[in-house]
């Protein structure tokens, strides 16, 4: 077990570097001195190890709470161990008092590069490309230091968007602000604020309103290309008849005090890529990690980005962007709380952290 392992707490999980072929005894009785697996405690009792396989070599988060409902698997449970979510410790905070607040580099706009090739960017329109009624910009890219995914920002104007594609790759979209149909390849949509929706590699997709519209277009395996088409030479993919997701408070996670929705995910064919919205209360969260890379979306609200050496600000509009791995910690300054999309890859939960 590495150095990294060691630090982890019973409310969180252990990260585990799995080995191909190899047996695994996970404790389930709490007792284990060796945590996440049995160290032979558990004798006396009615409770006995849970034996796996690792069928190949993999990172995983082994859950070390028992509360996880896929052991020996975390997914996320022990984030209502507790009435709140983790917040910063006093430690924590103090520990990182003398963080660097980073600005914009272009005043108002462009990116605060924080730790570790995290960043917040606030998009300027004067960076769009045109296509018709769809102004479109790269907001994470390949050379941002993007390896899963990127993110496009679209905003539209009333009328027909082209035909738009990025080829042979998974789409996710969410619609930010306004009304329409979305045309994916030949079947057509409904959307609204608040939805977010999956095209499937090989499909094309244009969007119809009768308003303005803000859409961000999450890609993945990374592509920063937005194909511009003539027409749609694509066909609707029948199989996967489900494609628009809206969000849905009534149906959403709770978690703590905070919760969380699933947006795009499995439930819509989406296998490798999971789009949420969450909903953050003034609160500053314990630093945390997750195994995937994730971009996220501020939807409403404010509050700041922490890395550990440094800090950005954070506001409506703005997109970060996080590695896989990155410790990172979103603290909330708005009384009326902030509500965030995120997208991540590989597919998973977002209450999953380490
Ligand atoms: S550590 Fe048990 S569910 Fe995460």
């Amino acid at each position: 077990m590495s150095d990294e392992n060691k630090e982890v707490a019973l409310n969180k999980p252990c990260l585990v570097s799995l080995v191909e072929g190899k047996k695994y005894a996970w404790c389930t009785c709490k007792q284990s001195k060796t945590q996440p697996f049995c160290d032979g405690s558990h004798k006396g009792t009615d409770l006995k190890p849970l034996v796996f396989k690792a069928d190949k070599d993999e990172d995983v988060l082994l859950c070390t709470c028992k509360a996880t409902a896929s052991g020996p698997y975390c997914d996320g449970a022990h984030n209502n161990l507790e009435d709140e979510y983790a917040e910063a410790s006093a430690e924590e905070v103090e520990s990182m008092k003398n963080s660097v607040f980073v600005p914009r580099d272009h005043g108002e706009f462009g990116k605060a590069l924080i730790d570790g090739g995290a960043y917040v960017l606030s998009p300027d329109d004067a960076n769009n490309k045109t296509a018709g009624n769809l102004n479109y910009q790269p907001v994470i890219a390949e050379v941002d230091g993007a390896t899963k995914l990127s993110l496009h920002r679209m905003v539209l104007s009333r009328g027909t968007s082209p035909w738009l594609q990025y080829k042979g790759v998974d789409t996710v979209l969410y619609i930010v602000d306004g009304t329409g149909t979305i045309d994916i390849a030949g079947k057509e949509f409904q959307v609204a604020k608040e939805t977010g929706i999956y095209v499937r590699p090989g499909e094309a997709f244009r969007i119809i309103t009768d308003n303005n519209m803000t859409i961000f277009a999450a890609v993945c395996p990374m592509l920063t290309d937005l194909t511009i088409l003539d027409d749609n030479t694509a066909t609707f993919q029948a199989d996967y008849p489900e494609r628009v997701v809206a969000f849905d408070l009534a149906t959403a996670n709770v978690m703590a005090n905070r919760f969380y929705q699933e947006l795009v995910d499995k439930k819509v064919g989406s296998n490798e890529v999971t789009q949420f919205i969450g909903e953050v209360p003034l609160s500053r969260a314990a630093m945390h990690r997750h195994l995937y890379e994730e971009a996220i979306v501020i939807l409403h609200g404010f509050g700041r980005m922490w890395t550990g050496k440094k800090w950005a600000e954070v506001k409506l509009g703005d997109v970060i962007f996080l590695p896989h791995r990155q410790g990172h910690s979103v603290e909330c300054t708005d009384k009326n709380g902030m509500r965030l999309m995120g997208v991540f890859y590989p597919s998973g939960s977002p209450a999953i952290n380490y």
